[in-house]
C-alpha cells in the first residue's frame, strides 16, 4: 500500500476555466490596475475579432494598455528589451494571451519589470542572483492546450548565442490569474493541436507516475488523463471544432501544469529538454515521439524490479485508457503501452532528423539527458537505443 508522502504545496492562480470565459477578462484586469501591458502571439486573436472586443471594453473602462507582439520563444535579449522599455512606464498588470511561449514571456517580463539588470542573472544554472519573487501582477490566458504554463512557477528562457534553455523560477512567479477558455483553441492548426496535446499527455503521465507522489492531485490528474485520451486522436483526425473535445484537452493541459509543479516530470522530458535545446524540434513533438519508446523501457524495468507501487500507477492510467475492468496491474501496464503504440502509429510523427538532428546532436543530448523523477532510471545505453529509434 502507498504511504502518505510529504507535501510541498505552492499557491495556485485564481483559475477561471470554461468555454466562453474570455469576455470576462476585461472585468478581471482592472482589479489589478488601470495601466496594462498586453503580450500576444500570432494573428489569430486579432483575426477572430476577440482582441478588438477586448480593446473596446478596456477603452470603455478607461484602462490604458500597450500591446507587444512576441512571435519567438522567450529569449534573454527580448525579455531584457521589453523589460527595459516598460520599466519607465507605470505598468500595474501584465497580461499574456497566447501559447506556452507567450505565457512564459509574460511571466518573465512581469518579474523583470521590478528587477535590475538582465534576466540572465536570475536563470537557474546560469545566473548568480536569486530571483526575489517580487513581480507585477500577471494574468495568463492560454490559446493553446499543452504546456500548462498558466499555472506553473517557472518561465523557460533560451539564449540563442549560448545555446541553452533555462528556467526563471520562484513560487511567487505563478500567475495571479489563469483564464482558460477552450474556445480560444478552436482555430488552432492540426499540427499545433497534436504537439500541444502530446505535451499535456506526457506531462500528466510523467507527473502521475513520478517518484514524488502528490496524493492531493491524484484524482484531478486521472480525470485529466481520461479527458486527454478521449480527445487526442479525435482532435487530430478531423473533430477539431468540437468544443467538448477542446475543453477536455484544455483541462488536461491545465491539470498537467498543476500536477507536474508538485511531482516533477520523468525521462521523456529528461530527454526532450536537451533535444529541444540542440535543434528546433517542437517540444510537444519531441515528447510525443519519445513517449512510447521511453515508456516501453520504463515499464519493463518496473516489472523486472517488481516495483509494485509504480506498476499500480501505470495500471491506473492503462485502466483509464482502455475503459476495461477485471485485469491485474501487469495487464493494464500492457494496455497502457498498447494505447501509446496506437497513438504513435496513428499520428505518424516525423523523425527527429527532419528537424536537423545529427549523430553529434544525439551524443550531446544523451550526455545532457536524465530520467528526472521517473520510477525507473534509464541508462545512457538505453537512451541511445531510444534516440536511434526516433532519429
Ligand atoms: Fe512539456
Amino acid at each position: 500500500m502507498e504511504s502518505i508522502s510529504a507535501l510541498n504545496i505552492a499557491g495556485l492562480p485564481k483559475i477561471y476555466f470554461g468555454a466562453g470565459k474570455f469576455p470576462e477578462l476585461h472585468t478581471i484586469i482592472p482589479s489589478f490596475g488601470r495601466n496594462v501591458l498586453i503580450l500576444t502571439g500570432g494573428e489569430s486573436l486579432k483575426k477572430s475579432g476577440r482582441f478588438k472586443a477586448l480593446a473596446l471594453q478596456l477603452n470603455q473602462a478607461q484602462v490604458k494598455y500597450k500591446v507587444v507582439s512576441v512571435w519567438e520563444e522567450p529569449t534573454t535579449e527580448r525579455i531584457d528589451a521589453i523589460a527595459s522599455e516598460f520599466r519607465k512606464m507605470p505598468v500595474e498588470v501584465v497580461v499574456a494571451i497566447g501559447g506556452g511561449s507567450v505565457i512564459d514571456f509574460g511571466k518573465a517580463v512581469s518579474a523583470m519589470l521590478v528587477a535590475d539588470g538582465s534576466v540572465k542573472n536570475y536563470l537557474e544554472g546560469v545566473g548568480t542572483k536569486k530571483p526575489s519573487g517580487t513581480k507585477v501582477p500577471f494574468i495568463a490566458v492560454p490559446t493553446t492546450a499543452g504546456t500548462g504554463s498558466e499555472v506553473t512557477k517557472n518561465a523557460v528562457v533560451c539564449d540563442r548565442k549560448e545555446g541553452y534553455k533555462k528556467s526563471l523560477r520562484h513560487d511567487a512567479y505563478t500567475p495571479d490569474v489563469a483564464l482558460v477558455d477552450p474556445e480560444l483553441t478552436l482555430t488552432l492548426p492540426r499540427h499545433i493541436t497534436i504537439a500541444c496535446g502530446l505535451d499535456a499527455v506526457s506531462q500528466l503521465i510523467e507527473a502521475y507516475t513520478s517518484i514524488n507522489v502528490d496524493v492531493s492531485t491524484d484524482s484531478l490528474a486521472l480525470k485529466a488523463l481520461w479527458g486527454a485520451s478521449e480527445s487526442l486522436l479525435p482532435l487530430a483526425l478531423g473533430q477539431s471544432n468540437d468544443i467538448s473535445l477542446r475543453s477536455k484537452m484544455s483541462y488536461a493541459a491545465l491539470v498537467s501544469g498543476i500536477r507536474f509543479s508538485r511531482s516533477g516530470l520523468g525521462a521523456v522530458h529528461g530527454i526532450a529538454g536537451p533535444v529541444g535545446g540542440l535543434f528546433p524540434v517542437p517540444h510537444g513533438i519531441a515528447c510525443g515521439k519519445l513517449l512510447f519508446p521511453v515508456m516501453t523501457f520504463v515499464i519493463k524495468k518496473i516489472v523486472d524490479e517488481k516495483n509494485i507501487t509504480a506498476q499500480k500507477r501505470f495500471a491506473d492510467i492503462g485502466k483509464i485508457f482502455t475503459g476495461e475492468a477485471g485485469g491485474d496491474d501487469i495487464f493494464y501496464c500492457k494496455q497502457f503501452l498498447s494505447t501509446l503504440d496506437k497513438w504513435t502509429r496513428t499520428l505518424k510523427l516525423p523523425q527527429f532528423s527532419r528537424f536537423g538532428m545529427t549523430a553529434a546532436h544525439m551524443e550531446k543530448a544523451i550526455a545532457l539527458a536524465d530520467s528526472k523523477n521517473s520510477p525507473a532510471i534509464l541508462s545512457k545505453e538505453e537512451m541511445k537505443v531510444i534516440l536511434e529509434v526516433v532519429r
